[in-house]
């Protein structure tokens, strides 16, 4: 059964509950991964966790996703903007992948409506807070 997932948090993502409140909803990583465990669980899928500040860790990630999960669920944080080389590892991993981003980056500073992931993915799911992880889910899983 074609169920694994690898959700892979970017850069600051460790440090959420630091960040506002009003934009990424105040909950730390720890309980956010909780909450993602629960959504993927009741889904039938197994979530399996990263989170690095180090871009070149976070590629390595990537390569290395293809020996335990079927898809990707990624928020790479402010990388999504401007790392080319996620968006060449995602392609080089070859497994369905799901963007999320708690806040509504469309509508926030004109730099984060830019994602160099976004036409390499199923879908784009953007300020839907912690809901979109649930959403994210669902749409790898009708991926799979
Ligand atoms: C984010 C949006 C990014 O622009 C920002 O740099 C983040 C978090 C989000 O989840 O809304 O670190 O990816």
């Amino acid at each position: 059964m074609r169920n694994r997932v690898a959700v892979m948090h970017g850069v600051n993502l460790d440090a959420l509950d630091r960040r506002p409140a009003d934009l990424y909803g105040g909950l730390s990583l720890p309980r956010l991964e909780f909450k993602i465990e629960q959504f993927a669980r009741a889904l039938g899928l197994e979530a399996r966790f990263f989170q690095s500040n180090h871009e070149g860790e976070y590629v390595e990630e990537l390569h290395r996703a293809g020996d335990y999960a079927d898809a990707l669920l990624l928020n790479p944080g402010a990388w999504t903007h401007y790392a080319w080389s996620l968006r060449d590892a995602v392609e080089i991993a070859a497994l369905p992948a799901v963007e999320v981003h708690l806040s509504d980056v469309k509508h926030r500073e004109p730099f984060r409506a830019i994602s160099v992931l976004e036409d390499i993915c199923v879908a784009s799911i953007t300020g839907q807070g912690v809901e979109g992880y649930r959403t994210g889910l669902e749409r790898l899983k009708a991926a799979l």
